[in-house]
């Protein structure tokens, strides 16, 4: 995929490129939301950039992209690119974006590097900017043709009314939304999200994501943990009340319960458990027969959202089991299921598909005790609730 040429001066230039990405991404930002501030007001989220984490992970995956053409130089990293262009059609980012994201990325690139930046090597990596932006392109038509057909055809933000809400726990609150047109719900796989855009009190847009948790029967129901400090989450706890209208993008995600009849594990940390808790659902609905077990863990009982629907659902279903571990549990609890999610007490069957969904320290762990458990790498697939670092 990647011409010959270019891919001469990408392996030979990529060590002091991935060396300044560090400072070439700050300056890439600087740029561009200098240029188009609305960019940083209504589209990207600005809890991220203040923390830096999607500076990190567009410089990695930018990185990782054209180490990938190097060493299967025709062959495309598909699972990269389909999280990355979910995303991407999930707040809405339009083809001609790319170009301005181009503009403002290369001259930081000219700004750190200088003079290393011949028109042979500024050639060589245009080459790979547009081999990535044009397969993102690709697949984000793709997305947005299947949402239009899977019945949101008028654009990516529609109005939903809010049937109702609760409180899960202190810090979690459930929604449950219908579209405001009265119009039918849009198709959704167990484990997607939704993009929700608010307009905050400066007057900013700002756009999150919130995995669907289930359980709404001719509804969309998500759960929201409200972060201290966080913008999006203290809004949505705090003023969006029963009969607000509120905007969403389509259900989107490429994490999402495969079909089929294998044992399949799903594990989660803290409010990680709304995907969990979709896929449960809609095996529970399905009648299923998969061997299925569930882990989670939580600080103590007071703060485990959806206890009632993992039991609930859990016993529905004919081969299902649910191993829950408190850190500080209330009362009395088995000692072997205080502390930290361990798997080593736990059956995990053979030819398991295991779902992940926690913080990263989380994830890391648990992705270490399946393999060790002999669960294919393959077989393992995470959401994380922010830029995924992990491409890095
Ligand atoms: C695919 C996906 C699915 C998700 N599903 C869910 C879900 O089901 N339920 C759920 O509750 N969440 C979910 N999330 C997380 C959610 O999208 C938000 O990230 C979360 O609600 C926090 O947003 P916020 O606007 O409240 O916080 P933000 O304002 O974005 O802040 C986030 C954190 O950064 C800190 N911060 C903000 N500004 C600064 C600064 N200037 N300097 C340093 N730190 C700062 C805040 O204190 C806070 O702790 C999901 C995320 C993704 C990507
Ligand atoms: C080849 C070009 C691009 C690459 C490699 C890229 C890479 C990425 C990556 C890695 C993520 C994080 C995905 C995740 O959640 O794990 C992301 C998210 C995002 N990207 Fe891009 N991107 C590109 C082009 C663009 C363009 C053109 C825009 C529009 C101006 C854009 C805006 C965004 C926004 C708004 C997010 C959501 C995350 C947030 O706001 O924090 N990207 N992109």
């Amino acid at each position: 995929m990647l011409s010959a040429k270019s891919a001469e001066v990408i392996e030979a230039t990529l060590p002091v490129v991935g060396a300044a990405i560090g400072d070439i991404t700050p300056r890439f930002y600087d740029r561009l939301f200098a240029a188009h501030p609305a960019l940083l007001r209504d589209l990207f989220n600005r809890g991220n950039q203040a923390n830096g984490t999607q500076r990190e992970a567009l410089a990695g995956s930018i990185a990782a992209f054209a180490t990938a053409l190097i060493a299967h130089p025709d062959q495309r990293p598909d699972a990269m690119l389909a999280r990355i262009a979910h995303k991407h059609v999930s707040v809405g980012i339009t083809d001609a974006q790319y170009a301005i994201v181009h503009e403002h990325l290369f001259a930081a690139i000219v700004e750190v590097l200088g003079e290393a930046v011949t028109p042979e090597v500024a050639a060589a990596w245009d080459e790979v900017y547009w081999l990535m932006a044009n397969a993102l392109i690709a697949v984000e038509g793709r997305l947005r043709a299947e949402a239009a057909a899977g019945g949101d055809p008028a654009g990516l933000w529609r109005p939903y009314t809010v049937v109702t809400r609760y409180q899960e726990t202190e810090a979690v609150t459930t929604f449950v939304v219908r579209p405001a047109d009265g119009g039918p719900l849009p198709a959704s796989r167990p484990g997607q999200y939704v993009s929700v855009r608010v307009e905050l009190a400066d007057g900013a847009h700002q756009i999150r994501q919130y995995s669907l948790s289930g359980g709404a029967d001719g509804a969309l129901r998500f759960s929201v943990k409200r972060e201290p400090g966080g913008e999006v989450s203290g809004h949505l706890h705090d003023h969006l009340r029963t009969g607000d209208t509120v905007e969403l993008a389509p259900p989107l995600g490429d994490v999402s319960l495969a079909e089929g009849d294998g044992p399949v594990l799903l594990a989660s940390a803290g409010i990680g458990n709304t995907p969990m808790t979709a896929m449960l659902d809609h095996l529970a609905t399905a009648g299923s027969t998969r061997r299925i077990v569930s882990v989670h863990g939580d600080r103590d009982q007071l703060s485990h959202a959806f206890r009632a629907d993992l039991e609930q659902l859990t016993a529905k279903l004919p081969d299902a089991v649910a191993h829950v571990f408190y850190e500080r549990p209330l009362g009395e609890w088995p000692a072997e299921r205080t502390g930290l999610v361990d798997l080593s007490t736990i059956e995990v069957p053979a030819g398991t598909t295991a779902y992940l969904c926690g913080p990263l320290p989380f994830l890391k762990s648990v992705r270490e005790q399946l393999l060790a458990a002999g669960v294919r790498a393959a077989d393992i697939h995470y959401e994380v609730f922010g830029p995924d670092l992990w491409l890095v």
